[in-house]
């Protein structure tokens, strides 16, 4: 079986500067990309940042800079951030490089040679915001301005002549993919409303603007620029340098396993990016996930709306992995969730802190005196210490299955409980008391050592930087990480180092 994982980000618009909701899609793409990694899996990891149309040409000219100077200066931005994010993406695309549009015009020239692209004349609603068109019924009026009422972002009406995708003649082909595979789709919360979008009749799309000039050309007709999200959905596949199928990259990696993305472009990503696919006989990516958002009280994060947090602050404050450790178990995956700095530092001191650094230190401070800083060896597992080992060996496939369903939640909580009883059973065994009972002692120690190894394991996706100094108190090096390895109970070797650490997690001082 081949090996071959391929996660994408959505490409962010550099309209302005990153905030947590982008973080958030990186952050979970990142942890999937390292646990497939950490499982064998060849990885390739993709984001960037989607440079053209209306939304950037505007926000460029209110600045009244160069628009291609404009986007080179936010997409840095993004592109530090990933660094910042400590994410593993092993490419960065921009739309407004030359691989990319290439890539676009070949698309557009399939989809053309196909009978699939035809000229007429679009008017309707547009939100330059979200870069989409409405429906009438997707419209309401609110103190005399026209809104999309999925968004709340304001619409206005063009008119104008533009070229067209035949949507519409790709309507059944779309249900019965979506029937034929029941996971493309996920959540299952969130197939009904593309489906029932899907069923209510689509109308052939407008792929073409004529009235400005920031984007890629339509071949041979240079008067129009070809529709963003035409443009920037390609860059899944421009990203491996699609139309040469028969080269490594392409050859690996497409279809991709799972685009990741947030639920408010899922329509986006659902239909119309399966259908373009389809007209361009090119197979479908596996799995589209739309991710619920970050809130700001009751309403999404975002820049429109002013209530943005900048993950930038957070970190420079509380540290990177507490922030992705938040983010993936406190915002339970797949719905919304609302972040608070209060509740970042309760997961601090009391996950990170107390329950696993904690564990850390008591443990390698215990063997440090106790058993001379050597890894103990092993006398004879009692029932108590298989039972915990086990719970891990047993459960090396369903987590697997989970990772798969995109269950994070399930992941998180096999951690938390396993992190309970690891802290429980050394209390609970009292191995200060048995000094007289050398053999003992240094089972379990040794169980315990497991139990910090196996954990570690786990938690690397979610934390990778406190998990690289965690694992030095071993000798292990992340790269040697090996998830299968979590089901045996004599990975270390009896007689090597115990190495101290310093502390892994501070505790903050909370006043509340
Ligand atoms: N450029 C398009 C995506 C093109 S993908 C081919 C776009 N960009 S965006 O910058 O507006 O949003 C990028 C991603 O960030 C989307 O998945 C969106 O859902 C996500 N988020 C933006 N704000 C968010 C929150 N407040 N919470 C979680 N994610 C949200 O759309």
């Amino acid at each position: 079986m081949d090996k071959n994982y391929y996660i994408t980000t959505p490409i962010y618009y550099p309209s302005a500067k990153p905030h947590m909701g982008h973080a958030y899609s990186s952050i979970i793409a990142d942890f999937f990309a390292r646990f497939k990694r950490m499982d064998g899996y060849e990885v390739h990891f993709l984001t960037g940042t989607d440079e053209h149309g209306l939304k950037i040409q505007r926000a460029a000219e209110k600045e009244k800079i160069d628009t291609l100077k404009f986007c080179n200066e936010i997409s840095q931005t993004f592109r530090d951030l990933s660094k910042t994010l400590n994410l593993s993406n092993t490419d960065f695309i921009r739309t407004t490089e030359d691989r990319h549009k290439k890539t676009v015009q070949h698309l557009w020239t399939q989809l053309e040679k196909n009978d699939d692209i035809y000229l007429s004349k679009y008017s309707g609603w547009y939100s330059v915001s979200d870069e989409a068109f409405y429906n009438e019924d997707e419209i309401i009026e609110n103190n005399g301005t026209k809104k999309a009422t999925v968004s709340g972002s304001t619409v206005e009406w063009i008119e104008e002549e533009s070229y067209f995708f035949r949507l519409s003649k790709w309507q059944d082909n779309l249900l019965k993919y979506y029937e034929e595979n029941p996971d493309f789709i996920s959540p299952k919360s969130r197939k009904n409303e593309v489906i029932s979008f899907v069923k209510s009749g689509l109308k052939d799309l407008s792929i073409s603007r004529k009235s400005f000039s920031w984007g890629i050309k339509v071949p041979n007709n240079p008067d129009h620029v070809i529709y963003v999200w035409l443009d920037a959905l390609t860059n899944y596949i421009s990203a491996l340098n699609y139309p040469n199928i028969n080269e490594k990259l392409y050859k690996k990696f497409w279809p991709a396993s799972v685009h990741l993305i947030g639920k408010d472009i899922l329509r986006f990503h659902a239909v119309y990016w399966p259908a373009f696919l389809m007209a361009a006989k090119i197979p479908l990516p596996h799995k589209v996930y739309g991710h619920g958002w970050i809130l700001s009280g009751d309403e999404k994060m975002s820049k429109s709306k002013g209530n943005i947090l900048d993950p930038l602050d957070i970190i420079e404050t509380y540290g990177v992995d507490p922030l992705r450790y938040y983010l993936i178990k406190e915002v339970s995956f797949g719905n919304d969730g609302n972040i608070s700095k209060g509740r970042l530092e309760d997961c601090i001191n009391s996950d990170l802190a107390n329950n696993y650094g904690n564990l850390c230190q008591r443990v390698t401070a215990f063997a440090e005196k106790n058993c001379s800083s050597k890894i103990p060896k092993i006398n004879k597992f009692s029932n108590d210490d298989l039972k915990m080992l086990n719970n891990f060996t047993n459960n090396l496939s369903t987590i697997r299955n989970q990772i798969d369903n995109q269950n994070i939640n399930f992941y998180i909580n096999f951690i938390v409980s396993a992190l309970f009883e690891a802290n429980k059973y050394f209390n609970d065994q009292e191995p200060w008391k048995k000094k007289d009972d050398q053999d003992r002692l240094n089972t379990i120690v040794y169980t315990s050592l497991e139990m910090i190894r196996k954990i570690s394991f786990m938690l690397y996706p979610i934390i990778p930087n406190s998990i690289k100094k965690a694992l030095t108190i071993f000798n292990i090096k992340t790269e040697d990480i090996d998830f299968e390895s979590i089901a045996s109970h004599d990975l270390l070797k009896t007689g090597n180092d115990i190495n101290k650490i310093d502390i892994l997690f501070k505790k903050i001082e909370k006043n509340d």
